[in-house]
């Protein structure tokens, strides 16, 4: 089934935030940020933009009515500075106006004097100094220090992976709209209607039932706005609580990438040992995330580093250890992967260090390493896998020898062009690695002409929720999709939500819907079976017809709906579902916290350009654990997208805050994202349909965040592409690998060493 928003889409018909007819007497906000990134306000200096014509009111953290802290996991995070600031484009004041240009006239009239402090951008600086957001947490496995003894080779090295503009094509915002005895409804851009609304009660004092979040659908999000929705909505709700009128704050571009967090650049080194059949033995890594100035999600980020620092490979032994460090950037973020693919990007780091020394392939390595059903993760889940189906079938269907040779005779033809290839295999789990929020709620109600209404708590952001929460209801009752309708998501009708993210809101707020469905499809079947005087086992509901022992029947799903109403039985239902069999222990870090997991390979294939470092990906084809997709085409859609958006960050996406921590890929014209000429030739997708038991919502298994980290292997093909050129080149284990990085790779004489190689003296020791 297509997605049911295409339509609207395609006709520019589809409402956002932005699209919201304003009321009468609307006033427009707009922040003015920290110039500085780290300091002490000595003083603040509003009086030439209150003189604008059209300004309201400024509003600083003197004229918060409830808490100034809008921290989801900790309290660290003041909605605006008061004496401190942490970070540029940290909010200081907001201008609410009567127009949208006066308020922006308005900030830029603001002035701050700021009283510089040390500023810190590095996380291992900001470790050594003791900057941590949280207590460093370990995940082990087996006892890696005994384990080098058996190793017939160890490698050790460094790793790092940069951050990432989330880009969403509707930037943050929110719309504020005073009710009647002080109640206040927001619209928001957000993916965690509960965070907003809390985040929002917070600072205005307001309880959570006086204040309502609805969200219509947002303009794509990638965990940029899971906890980052949440300043723009409170601080419209702040000064509709004040002013009781509507206030509205659609940021800039240019705001938005100034003042939000991003992906955690990450920094970290890896130890790796193997024996003499090329199987690791041992593996230890340190981990050093660049959480910026607040906590935001990063202990949950953090934690999911660890989850995934084996990507999809059985270590017996492993040692990895995460630091959360406190910098001065903006907090940095959820992002599609959750810090899984910044641990991924590690160990894959370190198997083509281990296989550049020893001269093997890393697939060699990679594919003898792989995980089986029954092997146990770092943090005691046992796998149940799919990790050798999928590559075995990616070799297969694809004909790798076929692949290689092709890429060997290309390489040996050509002196300037060269074809890399690598192999890519993910295993990602699914839920959210904090177990409570593992539960969702639906409301169904089944309307007398038969037409059906749901809501729940997932946020329509393009990833086509919607569509499969449509489908499940449509497939329960066994009727027309145009006779369901998914309703907007608001506090008010589902609440307690947890956050449309960690690619699992298709699961939770599907089984809800399932059971809803359920329950209201049971009560209508004693209906009939009391009314024909037949047993309920008899009956079936299909095609919009009741089947008696198989047989169409002449009631049809609207006599029904009515015969249920006028006999006084309940056409809605409110449902409840929680992830069963999952948990997890943060004291000992071992547990079950995954309902499943998501396996996948992907190969990928470059061609550089050597005189100029320029490339262009030939391909991408992947074999993906699909469980059984209900959706096809939406599932491929965000495979495809994963793919490209993982490829720009491994490749192009080069985000850059200088020493005093400003931005300077501020726009877009400094940022290079992939467009669409940058999508690989082919993108091959195929399907591994599983039979496989498993908690997924009709076994259709999470395909939000998974494919992204297919995007690792365009880094590792880009590498392979150079080595071939200059065999010599010891490219450091960074990304992106940018045209510049490519073109000096493939010139380079001698190692080339990251500034933290050489402060840690890191050398490759085959022992
Ligand atoms: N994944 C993604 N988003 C999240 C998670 C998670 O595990 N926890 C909180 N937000
Ligand atoms: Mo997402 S990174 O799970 O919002």
């Amino acid at each position: 089934m297509k997605n049911i928003d295409s339509r609207t889409h395609i006709r520019g018909e589809s409402i956002y935030l932005d699209d919201i007819p304003l009321l009468q007497g609307t006033l427009f906000g707009a922040a003015f940020g920290s110039p500085m990134a780290h300091g002490v306000i000595t003083n603040l200096d509003v009086e030439d933009a209150v003189r604008i014509p059209g300004v309201v009111q400024i509003f600083t953290y003197k004229d918060i009515t409830g808490i100034n802290q809008i921290g989801g996991i900790i309290p660290d995070e003041p909605l605006f500075a008061d004496e401190h600031v942490h970070f540029c484009g940290m909010p200081i004041a907001f201008v609410v106006a009567e127009t949208d240009e006066a308020a922006r006239s308005a900030v830029k009239k603001i002035k701050v004097d700021i009283d510089p402090l040390p500023v810190i951008t590095d996380p291992r600086v900001a470790q050594e100094k003791g900057e941590l957001i949280v207590a460093p947490r370990s995940f082990v496995l087996g006892d890696v220090d005994k384990a080098w003894q058996d190793c017939a080779y160890v490698f050790e090295g460094v790793a790092e992976t940069n951050g990432q503009e989330h880009l969403y094509i509707e930037t943050q915002g929110a719309y504020a709209i005073p009710k009647e005895s002080n109640g206040i409804k927001i619209y928001s851009s957000t993916q965690s209607p509960r965070a907003t609304q809390q985040a929002s009660c917070k600072v205005t004092g307001l309880l959570m039932h006086q204040l309502e979040v609805e969200v219509i659908r947002l303009g794509g999000a990638f965990g940029g706005k899971e906890d980052q929705a949440n300043a723009w909505a409170a601080m419209c709700a702040l000064s509709t609580h004040v002013l009781r009128r509507p206030v509205k704050y659609s940021l800039h571009r240019i705001e938005d990438m100034a003042m939000t967090g991003k992906r955690h650049p990450y920094s970290s080194d890896f130890k790796i040992g193997l024996n003499k059949d090329l199987k690791i033995i041992a593996y230890e890594t340190i981990f050093y995330q660049n959480a910026g100035a607040a906590a935001d999600l990063s202990p949950a980020v953090l934690e999911r580093t660890l989850f995934h620092c084996t990507n999809s490979y059985f270590i017996p032994h492993v040692k990895a250890k995460a630091y959360s460090c406190r910098t001065h950037l903006p907090p940095n973020t959820a992002f599609r992967g959750f810090g899984g693919p910044q641990g991924m990007f590690v160990i894959e780091a370190a198997i083509a260090k281990a296989a550049e020394c020893l001269g093997v392939e890393a697939s060699v390595i990679q594919k003898k390493n792989l995980n089986k059903t029954g092997d146990e993760f770092p943090y005691g889940q046992k796998a149940v896998s799919e990790a050798r189906e999928c590559w075995e079938k990616t070799e297969l269907v694809y004909d790798v020898t076929a692949l290689k040779k092709e890429v060997a005779t290309f390489n040996a033809q050509n002196k300037l062009y060269k074809k890399g290839l690598s192999f890519m295999p993910v295993c990602f789990g699914i839920s959210f690695t904090n177990t409570m929020m593992n539960q969702a709620r639906a409301l169904v109600h089944v309307f007398t002409d038969g037409s059906v209404s749901v809501t729940t708590g997932a946020i329509e952001m393009g990833q086509g929720v919607n569509t499969k929460i449509l489908q499940v209801v449509a497939t329960v009752f066994s009727i027309s999709p145009e006779n369901v309708k998914v309703q907007t998501t608001s506090t008010h009708k589902i609440a307690n939500t947890s956050p449309s993210a960690a690619s699992a809101t298709a699961d939770l707020n599907g089984k809800a819907t399932l059971m809803a469905c359920n329950a209201i499809k049971e009560r209508l079947i004693m209906v009939v079976a009391e009314a024909l005087n037949v047993d309920i086992t008899a009956i079936e509901l299909k095609d919009e017809r009741v089947c008696v022992n198989g047989e169409q029947c002449d009631w049809d799903w609207k006599r029904l709906v009515m015969a249920a109403f006028l006999k006084r039985v309940n056409l809605s239902e409110h449902a409840h579902y929680a992830t069963p069999e999952i948990h997890f222990d943060k004291l000992r870090e071992k547990g079950h916290p995954f309902a499943y997991h998501v396996y996948g390979t992907a190969i990928t294939i470059v061609t550089v350009d050597c005189l100029r470092g320029i490339y262009e990906f030939d391909a991408v084809k992947v074999v993906h654990d699909f469980g059984a997709t209900m959706n096809p085409a939406i599932d491929c859609g965000q495979i495809e997208g994963g793919i490209v958006q993982g490829m720009g960050w491994m490749t192009m996406e080069e985000l850059i805050y200088d020493k005093e921590g400003k931005l300077r890929s501020n726009t877009l014209s400094n940022y290079k994202v992939p467009d669409i000429y940058s999508v690989p030739k082919v993108i091959a997708i195929d399907f591994l349909q599983t039979e496989n038991d498993n908690l997924a919502i009709f076994r259709s298994k999470a395909v939000g965040e998974p494919p992204l980290m297919y995007g690792i292997g365009a880094y590792f093909a880009l590498r392979n592409a150079i080595k071939s050129f200059n065999p010599a080149a010891l490219i450091p284990y960074s990304a992106p690998m940018t045209p510049e990085k490519v073109l000096l790779a493939l010139y380079q004489k001698k190692e080339v060493t990251t500034t933290h190689e050489q402060a840690a003296g890191h050398m490759a020791i085959p022992s």
